[in-house]
């Protein structure tokens, strides 16, 4: 039911989701407050990573309210022990989003973790048998379909189009997000609320650039197994500074992949 995290969690990897997971803040916090996260709630993060979400929950369940964090990677615990250290209403725990479960929850979320998942729509109903009668599931996964830049720009399109080719070649979907009303669906959580959340970064904005960069080095070990691209074609050494020129020179806006985020209560 699980696949092995594609992106690993050497340290460099963990210091790459901590920046994604600061641009993503913002977005997150609207999706989880337009979802019905409100103080006094017991929940649960799905691959809680380092911890950033879990933490934006910590925040809005407020002293009277508790996250538990869950992810099968210890690397990425240890990680967001530290990084939680002073939250008092979060607590961290081992194990396989497909199987764990303890107790009753007022919602679970999971942002950029279905996604890794080879049933989605099976994790997600395993966790909706978890939610007390009224509780909210929620759900963030990229869009990274509508990815690009304004005007297009070519090394920017192609990374786009080998990041895309090598996650579905792996079996994962990249338009994810866009699906969550059927895995809402076929989870038995009904027609969810959907949203997506769009960022933009404006020319001359160094973000757009070092995200990308950084997520095509992370990705360069499968985008080479699965035969996307060799790295002689990526050549990842000098990616952002050659969509830092292209951009430069067209004086081009970096728009991200979509944050969608999709929500509904448990009847
Ligand atoms: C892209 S990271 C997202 C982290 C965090 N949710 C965020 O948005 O910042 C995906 C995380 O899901 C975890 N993960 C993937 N598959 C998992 C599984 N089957 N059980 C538990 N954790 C899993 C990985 O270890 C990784 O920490």
């Amino acid at each position: 039911m699980t696949r092995s995290y594609a992106l690993g969690h050497a340290d460099e990897e963990l210091a790459r989701l901590e920046h994604q997971a600061a641009m993503l803040a913002p977005a997150t916090g609207l999706i989880l407050r337009q979802a019905g996260i409100a103080p006094g709630m017991r929940v649960l993060d799905l691959g809680t990573g380092t911890g950033d979400v879990a933490r934006l929950v910590a925040d809005l369940v407020g002293p009277t309210g508790a996250v538990v964090g869950l992810d099968r990677s210890p690397d990425a615990l240890v990680a967001a022990e530290r990084l939680s250290a002073d939250v008092p209403n979060i607590s961290f725990v081992e194990g396989d989003v497909a199987m764990w479960r303890d107790g009753e929850f007022d919602a679970v979320v999971g942002r950029l973790v279905l996604v890794h998942t080879t049933d989605p729509t099976a994790v997600l109903r395993h966790h909706a048998g978890a939610l007390r009668p009224g509780g909210v599931a929620v759900a963030m996964e990229f869009d990274m379909t509508g990815a690009r830049t304004v005007p297009p720009t070519p090394v920017a399109a192609q990374a786009r189009d080998w990041i895309c080719g090598a996650i579905e070649r792996a079996g994962m979907d990249p338009g994810l997000g866009a699906r969550l009303g059927a895995v809402f669906g076929g989870a038995g959580l009904g027609e969810p609320t959907m949203v997506g959340v769009q960022g933009y970064h404006p020319a001359g904005d160094v973000n757009g650039p070092l995200v990308l960069a950084g997520v095509l080095r992370a990705m360069l070990p499968l985008v080479v197994a699965t035969g996307t691209a060799t790295a002689e074609q990526v050549d990842v050494g000098t990616v952002r500074e050659r969509v830092e020129r292209e951009l430069a020179e067209a004086g081009a806006v970096f728009v991200p992949p979509t944050l969608v985020g999709a929500w509904a209560r448990r009847r």
